[in-house]
């Protein structure tokens, strides 16, 4: 049995019982879970009624999962399509009950309660939202054993811990065509999230048609943007699984596609080509001129006639401010008006966008910088500079959200991003400034991923902060979530997701077939360097190929782990198993490399990361030593503990932007030699 917090149905249960693995493996966990040991027994007769005042997409969804369970179990049911006018089923299986339809809005009931016994099955919630919520919980408890497949006997009460549970996607960086867009729309809502959160536009590119003012598309998005009718798609296909869109124009800085085509907008009115390079750039819209208004009028109210959901984002982050120094005009503008600083020019700017998206019955968010005196609590504050911020905004009466820590583009691990809480313990907020915490956002930037790489920076990690979001917040134990999301990550790949199976594509197509094994032993230990590096170490730009090895390898390297895990638990005491785990894989690393090298020597590709293979190799051979020296019972010699701390030191520098995740490991080795 495994190790839980959960409860058991029954008191006359005794201990040894054994109960589905999988009722314990839910992600996000659910907040109370009872499990029992009965089972319910899919066969081809499974049939679903459903029943109340649904939303008619919960018709949809129910049939996807009636398909999503034949096809993970190979029986075939035998319901026919699931729509208002069928013929309802005599005898149920499961009975799906919606008291009311629901309106996607923030903060929408999306509770549910699931109870299943031998019998049948009972999802029942008071709004569509909640269904949905349920019918995902319950795929996930499908287990089988000899006999077949089961949903295990449970009773689930479930709600969210936070109402904005969103993930942002930049196809602005990299242009990601709509397929990209939905198939991550199916694996939020696997995960219970329900804000996707598109960063639209951006320096690199206009994402999105505007009819009214087509040079922003035509001359900003290069032919790579989202026409109004795929836009509307995206919307009907998220609102249809209970998640709202909400789009960022991100203004007055990182706007320079805005002025390919339009460049009276700039406070440097000069000719401006859609920027190639990543970082913070100069280009500022002029917050000086009533013509500007007037164009983000028409263009906001084009937009919010797109967009249904109450909140459309402005962004408001990172105007360096130089151009508005530089320019003339704006300083004398500052000196008439008596502003001093361009924060307070930029809350003016941001004012006047209020009263635009005021007038379009829009709620305004905007990144950190946006905060000021001046700008109304109606607006939500989106916390990415730290929970400082965060906290400051709760306390001056914004409704906030947090994305600082759940950066997924940074590669770093999921632990990091799972035990980042928007309302930890002691956040010093009062109960009626913490309402004001609305939940959070994980931000996949997209200067580093293109449609074949996102996946992977996204999921699984992904599911571990909407955990975070949804679940309880004294759900923390990290080793159950890293199992919990092994086990969710196969599951997610059933929607199409490409984090799995495109790691060995890449790997494939950089040996051209020939020593993916051997690859793959380096790139399962192996990570891109985390936070900006990337940007520091080479020339990258949004025209370079992201296709090299560093593309190729994953956050959160699991080998990598559970290696430097293994090593940990030798200090305590030296299991054979973990020995065992260490052993092999120091072996593994080390005779790998002949063969290795001939692959990375006739894959020109692969040049850049042979030092890194080298130093594998050197550091693999050290790990081996030191487990002599800790079988022999006696310490290492000074002067190897010197060379051999040396080597890790070395291997910890990086190649082809990518770095060995192993060093820790073997450095605790060598301190276990002492
Ligand atoms: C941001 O990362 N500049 C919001």
């Amino acid at each position: 049995m495994k190790k839980t917090g959960l409860l058991l149905l029954g008191l006359a249960i005794s201990i040894s019982v054994s109960y589905s693995q999988q009722a314990t493996s839910l992600m996000p966990q659910p907040k109370k879970v009872e499990i029992g040991t009965q089972m319910l027994q899919i066969d081809k007769n499974f049939t679903i009624l459903i029943d109340g005042q649904p939303s008619n997409f919960i018709f949809d969804r129910a049939d996807d999962f009636l398909r999503r369970l034949a096809g993970r179990t190979g029986v075939f049911i035998q319901q026919d399509r699931i729509s208002p006018s069928m013929n309802k089923p005599v005898n149920p299986k499961m009975l799906i009950k919606v008291e009311e339809p629901g309106i996607l809005e923030l903060g929408v009931d999306e509770s549910y309660s699931l109870n299943i016994d031998a019998n049948h099955i009972k999802l029942y919630s008071k709004t569509s939202y909640g269904a949905l919520r349920g019918l995902e919980t319950l795929i996930q408890l499908l287990d089988s054993d000899q006999k077949g497949y089961y949903f295990p006997e449970v009773k689930i009460d479930d709600s969210p811990r936070f109402p904005w549970r969103g993930l942002l996607i930049d196809p602005a960086r990299h242009w990601l065509p709509v397929e990209v867009i939905k198939r991550n729309i199916d694996g939020m809502v696997a995960v219970k999230m329900n804000v996707l959160h598109l960063h639209i536009t951006d320096d690199q590119g206009f994402r999105i048609e505007s009819k009214v003012f087509p040079k922003l598309h035509e001359m900003g998005g290069e032919g790579m943007y989202y026409s109004q009718e795929q836009i509307r798609d995206i919307i009907n296909y998220a609102s249809d699984r209970g998640i709202r869109v909400i789009p960022e124009f991100d203004i007055p800085g990182h706007a320079t596609s805005w002025l390919v085509g339009y460049p009276e907008l700039a406070t440097i009115p000069v000719e401006y080509s859609v920027e190639r390079e990543w970082g913070i750039m100069d280009p500022v819209l002029d917050p000086t001129k009533e013509s500007t208004y007037e164009f983000l009028d028409a263009f906001l109210t084009e937009m919010a006639g797109l967009f249904p959901d109450e909140y459309m984002h402005i962004g408001g982050d990172e105007n360096n401010g130089k151009h508005w120094k530089q320019s003339e005009h704006i300083q004398k503008f500052k000196n008439e008006t008596g502003i001093k600083y361009n924060h307070e020019l930029q809350a003016l700017f941001n004012q006047r966008l209020h009263e635009i998206l005021t007038r379009n019955g829009k709620k305004m968010v905007g990144w950190d910088e946006i905060q000021h005196p001046n700008i109304p609590k109606t607006v939500v504050i989106q916390s990415w500079r730290g929970q400082k911020g965060l906290t400051a905004a709760a306390k001056a009466g914004y409704s906030v959200m947090l994305s600082n820590g759940y950066y997924i583009d940074l590669i770093q691990p999921a632990s990091f991003h799972y035990l980042n809480d928007p309302l930890p313990d002691g956040s010093g907020l009062t109960p009626e400034q913490a309402r004001l915490v609305l939940g959070g956002e994980a931000t996949m930037w997209g200067e580093q991923v293109t449609p074949e790489t996102i996946d992977s920076r996204i999921w699984p990690r992904t599911a571990a902060i909407a955990e975070r979001l949804w679940s309880p917040g004294n759900i923390r134990d990290v080793e159950s979530m890293y199992e919990r999301m092994a086990i969710i990550s196969l599951q997610l790949e059933e929607l199409g997701l490409t984090h799995e199976k495109n790691y060995e594509m890449m790997l494939r197509r950089l040996c051209r077939g020939k020593g993916v094994e051997e690859l793959r032993i380096l790139s399962d230990v192996s990570e891109s360097v985390k936070r900006y590096r990337r940007n520091a170490l080479s020339n990258v730009n949004a025209l370079m190929p992201y296709t090299r090895f560093v593309d190729a390898t994953r956050p959160d390297a699991p080998v990598a782990r559970n290696f430097n895990q293994a090593v940990e638990n030798l200090k305590d005491e030296a299991k054979h198993e973990d020995l065992e785990f260490v052993k092999d894989h120091l072996d593994r690393w080390f005779t790998n490399h002949q063969n290795l090298i001939l692959i990375l020597d006739n894959n020109p590709i692969l040049h850049e990361i042979k030092p890194l293979a080298n130093k594998l190799r050197t550091i693999a051979y050290i790990g081996i030593q030191a487990l002599e020296y800790m079988e022999s019972g006696q310490s290492s010699p000074e002067e190897w503990q010197e060379y051999a701390l040396e080597e890790c030191e070395k291997a910890k520098t990086p190649h082809g932007e990518t770095e060995l995740m192993i060093v820790s490991g073997i450095i605790d080795l060598i301190q276990n030699t002492k």
